[in-house]
């Protein structure tokens, strides 16, 4: 028996009214010699292959971009410390002025003092799970932005901190990622940690300044 559609639902049957996503489409029917993988238009359950969710324009990452990052964070996660580590003796080691900032940790002076200091590491790791919190929030972008800002006004209440002080943290956290990934920083990985990076970094500024905030839409 051959199925027609749209045609022959009478009027007033249960039939009518159903979406036509829900049924067949017409060339089901018309074209049956066709190997379904040649056949144009939706699946052959007859309904059309959701179309993936627009992406949000606030996040500058592909749907793929940000499968890997989430994928590659994991070996990052494991390694929070010594990436921690790394990246704030490369702060300090650019940036000498920026210990003086740090109540706890202005007396280690030397890169050996810093890298052997407990305290240095646990304010590592803290930052490092702010930034794990961010990039695990990816899909959830408002609830990312809104974290990343307050992170960023956290910083207004150390005095003599300015807003730039931020893009400091950008050099020093690539070559910690780089130094623990090692050979799976690929090319690609280093395109997408520099995308990410100055996403955080730009959010947390703004939450800083107190930037208005940019809607979805
Ligand atoms: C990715 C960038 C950064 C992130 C995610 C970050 C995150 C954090 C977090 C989580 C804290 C702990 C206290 C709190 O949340 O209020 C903190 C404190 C602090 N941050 Fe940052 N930070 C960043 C960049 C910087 C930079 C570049 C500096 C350079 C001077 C800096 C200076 C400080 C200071 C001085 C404190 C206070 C430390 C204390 O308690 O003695 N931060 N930051």
């Amino acid at each position: 028996m051959t199925h027609q559609f749209r045609a022959e639902i009478p009027k007033g049957s249960p039939e009518e009214g159903v979406s036509s996503s829900t049924r067949p489409p017409p060339w089901a029917a018309r074209s049956p010699r066709l190997p379904r993988t040649e056949r144009p238009g939706p699946e052959p359950c007859g309904a059309a292959p959701a179309a993936p969710p627009p992406q949000d324009p606030r996040i500058p990452l592909t749907v793929r971009q940000k499968f890997s990052i989430s994928k590659s964070w994991k070996a990052i996660a494991r390694a929070m410390d010594q990436t921690g580590v790394a990246m704030f003796v490369k702060l300090f080691e650019e940036n000498k002025e920026f210990l003086a900032l740090f109540e706890k940790l202005k007396h280690l002076e030397t890169r050996e003092a810093q890298e052997e200091s407990e305290e240095l590491k646990e304010h590592a790791v803290s930052v490092m799970n702010s930034l794990d919190e961010a990039i695990n929030s990816l899909e959830n972008v408002d609830q990312c932005i809104d974290f990343l800002r307050s992170v960023g006004k956290r910083h207004r209440k150390i005095n003599g901190f300015k807003s730039e002080y931020f893009w400091k943290m950008e050099a020093p956290f690539l070559a910690a990622v780089k130094e623990t990934l090692d050979d799976r920083y690929t090319e690609n990985m280093e395109s997408i940690y520099k995308t990410t990076i100055h996403f955080i970094l730009q959010t947390v500024v703004d939450g800083f300044e107190d930037k208005p905030l940019q809607n979805s839409a």
